[in-house]
């Protein structure tokens, strides 16, 4: 079955390179995506293309509205929605006040599978198709995510969150019994339709080194695996982990050491990382996902997304709900921006000021659709409208918002144009959401 996509196209090429963005997108005013099957056929000027195809196909119109790539969450918690701003706390005090009770909730089939419906849609509200999950220590939560992906057809990585100790008991377990159940659920799930198994231990804190020796021993059990887990967010947490594993170099060390730095290892934060973590990092290949609004909303401080780049570290973006206040991928940019703009004022005392260490606007997209999708290998998959990719993709209308509009008509470049969506842009101006070429949202009742 052949579709087609009518209006404002914007997509990174492939070969696009994050020092040179400029040269490496492409912007069809009017614009057209065949769709066959579910994947890429083509994306080109309507003119061209249409004149091209022979085949007879449906066309929906989306006039001045603009056709991106879906967007990739590269870090978010299904079990934290109603824990999204809750008041007044650092890292480690917010997650034993608020955090840690709510996600006990999801011990129970019901609640898991209601709460993570709601999860999803917000997900797709906010335009984002493919989202890397972090649920609770549960069976329930975890299948949640799993079917409720597997219902729509969305691409996720997700795997459960184990703890082994520095958490209320009733969210920990013994390595042993993560091993077992772990086991179980990369062998139901890992590389089924469009899912990724994810190992996932939250972090060093609550990770004692036999649980991190666990983790090493299923990266090297089963293939393809991702590993995800949260690095260097808050001081506080940092000294705990340095007291802790105070046998090692530095917080990254914790992991490497356990040989936990794979090419698809995925370090949620990273604020506080040294140059030369930077460095190890980078040459591991491993990424990192940057969360701004959940960095704000826990004062945890302001990452330098230029000098992690620099590094030729691989960067994402991630919502991080409940530490993030929107599940809109836009309204995370709009943070990204800020946090970009006061770090380089900061950075003025030192050798590292850069007149153009100020996030902009290509970057902030690229970081959120192939950038995003670089970080996880999955290029050529998702992430750009790539021939032959999946076709995930979401419809912005800014009239849906009318100070945007108002701002777009004086704009003469693209440059402007996306900054100024990115800025005044969210969940309102999401027209529609498709995954696989099947629309998804507005929801059908
Ligand atoms: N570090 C360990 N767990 C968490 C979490 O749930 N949220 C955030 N923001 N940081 C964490
Ligand atoms: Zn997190």
């Amino acid at each position: 079955m052949l579709k087609g996509f009518r209006g404002r196209i914007f997509y990174f090429d492939i070969n696009a390179d994050v020092f040179h963005l400029e040269k490496g997108y492409h912007y069809l005013e009017d614009g057209l995506l065949l769709v066959k099957d579910g994947k890429v056929l083509r994306a080109g000027s309507y003119d061209e293309l249409s004149g091209e195809v022979t085949q007879k196909y449906e066309c929906i119109e989306f006039g001045d509205s603009f056709i991106f790539p879906g967007f990739i969450d590269a870090h978010v918690h299904s079990v934290q929605t109603k824990s999204i701003v809750s008041y007044g706390n650092q890292l480690l005090q917010w997650l034993q006040t608020y955090i840690f009770p709510n996600e006990k909730k999801f011990d129970n089939t019901e609640y898991a599978r209601e709460h993570t419906r709601f999860f999803f849609q917000q997900l797709l509200k906010n335009g984002t198709t493919t989202a890397v999950i972090y649920p609770a220590v549960f069976d329930a939560s975890v299948e949640a995510v799993f079917e409720t992906a597997q219902l729509l057809n969305m691409r996720i990585i997700s795997g459960k969150t184990w703890m082994d100790r520095n958490a209320p008991d009733c969210l920990i377990e013994k390595p042993e019994k993560s091993l077992k159940s772990v086991s179980g659920q990369i062998e139901k799930w890992h590389r089924k339709g469009r899912a990724h198994y994810a190992i996932t231990p939250r972090y060093a804190i609550t990770s004692s080194p036999d649980s991190l020796k666990v983790a090493a021993s299923l990266l090297r059990t089963y293939e393809g695996l991702y590993i995800q887990t949260h690095i260097s967010e808050n001081l506080q947490e940092v000294a705990m982990v340095n007291h802790s594993y105070s046998d090692h170099k530095g917080y990254l060390d914790v992991y490497d050491s356990y040989g936990l730095l794979t090419p698809y290892t995925l370090l949620g934060h990273g604020i506080y990382l040294s140059s030369g973590e930077l460095s190890r990092i980078a040459q591991a290949g491993a990424s990192i996902v940057h969360c701004p609004t959940s960095n704000l909303f826990l004062g945890s401080g302001l990452f330098d997304f230029h000098k992690t780049i620099e590094h030729g570290v691989k960067m994402a973006i991630g919502s991080d709900v409940g530490g993030g206040t929107s599940f809109s991928m836009l309204s995370n940019l709009h943070d990204a921006y800020k946090i970009s703009a006061l770090k380089n004022n900061l950075n003025f005392e030192n050798s590292d000021y850069n007149t153009f260490a100020t996030m902009n606007a290509l970057e902030a997209f690229y970081f959120i659709t192939l950038g995003g999708a670089r970080a996880l290998h999955l290029e050529n998959r998702i992430g750009s409208f790539l021939q032959g990719n999946e076709a995930d993709f979401v419809v912005i209308d800014p009239s849906m918002n009318q100070l945007l509009s108002y701002r777009l008509d004086g704009t003469d470049t693209v440059e402007e144009m996306l900054f100024a969506i990115l800025m005044l842009g969210n969940e309102q101006i999401v027209k529609a959401t498709y995954l696989m070429g099947e629309e998804v949202y507005p929801f059908k009742v």
